[in-house]
């Protein structure tokens, strides 16, 4: 069973505390078993006249001293137990998060955000529950059991003992049905309520989108639908909760009845005494949580197993790109010629629609490459495979003569300063998103690097300037703004860092011409030998670069300077003369808005 050998790992760090907590709750059991002992004891006492008072505070010292022990073990095991458990539930978590963490971009493509979630939380809490309270339950029902039974045959008598067990045997059996029957309402209750969180979750996230569409009228009607239905599985677990409590009640007084009346018949025959009629009763009560117990430990159980192997699932998963065998340690750095050979590619959940088809080109170290292409040409793809969050075949991808398989993850990504066209901004200060991939957190590096990606005035203007938190928790940024911080980022990245390659990804589409000149004016001074490829749309964001791509539908359509694709009659030349008839339009028009203004991502 590989679950049991992986919670086996985590279990074994912990020995000592489950050792410990086991003897606890071993003490415990076995001092309790004691105390109804004492008590017909007492009345044994009573009864017949025997009992002194110097006897009666003996037995007293000795239930007092009893009741110490017993609160003292029961601290003891929830102590070590509990806290073995909730330790190797983190380290799990910990673990999960650092495996989670080298899993490729293919994983993130397959799974939902929803379900990683819930395994971090739901599976996490039941694996939790499995190494603490089933462990302790499985053991305090079964110890608790032997011990009570021996002490009602030893101290009381056989035949009593089996009249009272018999009616409590149908909890121990019922129980275990009941369980099932529970643990499917209570999973389909569960369901229906993370239906119901999902639900809030992107009606708050896209809330923009419906108000626009005036959509919140359907939105609250779907929404009646899911409270509804969360209702009735609630409303589900509670009715078989309020069918099984009073039939438990009848059965555990159906037992105290049985005893009342036999034990009564067995006392008034001579043949227990008082004190240990007394003591049976007592006896009875302690058997009803452990035949109870045992039911509840299955389902948990199976419960437990079931979230276990979820998670087993995961640390199964094999990152697909990682350093392997070929992989040449000697590489500590780049210097950023790139060539892409024949490459080829296929995203892997699409095999049999080929995103970019035979495209080879060549960059010089401190070159610039523009790549520009409608809409779904294949663009973004590029960066994604230099950066190897998918693998191409070897040899079609070369950075300094080697092939980038060859070259460790670590310096290939440390190596390419990238700006992705999703960028994205954590919830935290804004000088921690532009120092982000940076070791240099400084704020003179993170003001200068705003500065060049043209991004510092607007920054100055916010009441907490470097200070202020964006995203969720803060200031919402326009687009453009958005924009430049993430170039900022990646301008510390090739200052601080020394990234040898630049790329911008679509990542001037929402600033004007003007600034837009002025950060590609910047880009030249950031740093020597810099190879950059920039991405856009605009024929004005890469007129100046060395070579231009022009690619249509994943194939090279055109290569060349910006001077030498005018010449020709192609698609490059049909693009420039179009943005130059929409450029005319607007300066005609003076209501026009502005070239590609900012506007709010
Ligand atoms: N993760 C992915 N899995 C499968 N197919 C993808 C994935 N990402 C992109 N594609 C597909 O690959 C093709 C090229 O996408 P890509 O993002 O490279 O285009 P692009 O040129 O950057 O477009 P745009 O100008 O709109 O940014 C598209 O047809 C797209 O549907
Ligand atoms: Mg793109």
């Amino acid at each position: 069973m590989k679950e049991l050998k992986f919670a086996f790992r985590y279990v074994r760090r912990h020995a000592l505390q489950y050792l410990l907590g086991i003897i606890a709750l071993y003490v415990v059991d076995y001092v309790n078993v004691f105390v109804p002992e004492f008590t017909g004891d007492i009345t044994d006492g009573l009864a017949t006249s025997t009992l002194n008072m110097a006897g009666a505070m003996e037995i007293v010292w000795k239930i007092i001293l009893m009741g110490a022990i017993i609160a003292l073990g029961r601290f003891g095991w929830r102590f070590f137990l509990f806290g073995a458990a909730r330790s190797i539930e983190k380290e799990i978590r910990q673990d999960m998060f650092a495996h989670l963490s080298t899993l490729s971009m293919r994983y993130y493509n397959q799974h939902k955000t929803g379900d990683l979630m819930a395994h971090f939380t739901n599976d996490l809490m039941a694996v939790r529950q499995l190494l603490g309270m089933t462990v302790i339950s499985a053991f305090d029902a079964t110890v608790m059991m032997i011990l009570v039974l021996t002490k009602m045959v030893q101290y009381v008598d056989m035949r009593l003992t089996v009249v009272a067990v018999i009616p409590l045997m149908v909890i121990f059996f019922g129980d275990y049905f009941y369980g099932k029957a529970m643990h499917k309402r209570f999973r389909a209750k569960q369901e229906a309520f993370s239906q119901l969180t999902d639900q809030v979750q992107e009606t708050v996230s896209g809330i923009r989108v419906i108000k626009a569409f005036v959509q919140e009228h359907k939105e609250l009607a779907a929404f009646a639908l899911t409270t509804q239905r969360t209702k009735d599985k609630n409303l589900h677990v509670v009715r078989l909760q309020a069918l099984v409590m009073p039939l438990l009640d009848l059965i555990i007084g159906l037992s105290s009845l049985l005893t009342l009346l036999y034990g009564g018949y067995l006392a008034i025959h001579g043949e227990i005494s008082v004190g240990q009629f007394v003591a049976f009763n007592s006896y009875v009560g302690m058997l009803v949580w452990p035949m109870m117990a045992v039911g509840e430990c299955m389902t948990s159980i199976s419960q437990g197993m079931a979230s276990l192997g979820r998670i087993v699932g995961i640390f199964h998963e094999k990152p697909d790109i990682t350093d392997g065998a070929q992989t040449d340690h000697s590489i500590r750095s780049l210097k950023g010629e790139i060539a892409l050979n024949h490459l080829t590619f296929a995203y892997p959940d699409q095999p049999e629609t080929t995103v970019l088809k035979d495209v080879s080109v060549r960059i010089r170290q401190g070159e610039t490459l523009a790549v520009i292409g409608r809409t779904g040409a294949g663009k973004t793809t590029l960066p994604s495979l230099l950066l190897r969050l998918y693998d191409v075949p070897d040899g079609m991808i070369t950075i300094d003569g080697h092939c980038i398989r060859k070259i460790p993850l670590a310096t290939l990504r440390e190596s390419i300063a990238c700006v992705p066209q999703d960028n994205f901004l954590f919830s935290d200060t804004l000088q921690s998103n532009i120092a982000f991939g940076s070791d240099d957190k400084a704020l003179a590096s993170v003001e200068h690097a705003a500065r060049l990606a043209c991004i510092h005035d607007n920054i100055a203007e916010f009441p907490e300037q470097y200070a202020t938190i964006v995203g969720e928790r803060g200031v919402t940024l326009s687009g453009g703004q958005k924009q430049r911080s993430s170039i900022a980022r990646a301008l510390m990245k090739v200052h601080g860092a020394g990234a040898p390659i630049l790329i911008l990804d679509d990542a001037l589409s929402a600033v004007d011409t003007d600034t837009e000149r002025n950060i590609l004016d910047n880009l030249k001074t950031v740093r020597s030998g810099l190879t950059t490829i920039i991405i856009a749309h605009r024929i004005s964001t890469i007129q100046d670069a060395d070579h231009i791509l022009v690619l249509d539908d994943g194939v090279v359509e055109e290569y060349g300077s910006h001077e030498e694709l005018l010449q020709r009659d192609g698609l490059y030349r049909s693009l420039f003369e179009k943005q130059q008839l929409e450029k005319q339009l607007r300066e005609e028009d003076p209501t026009g808005q502005p070239e590609g203004g900012e506007h709010n991502a």
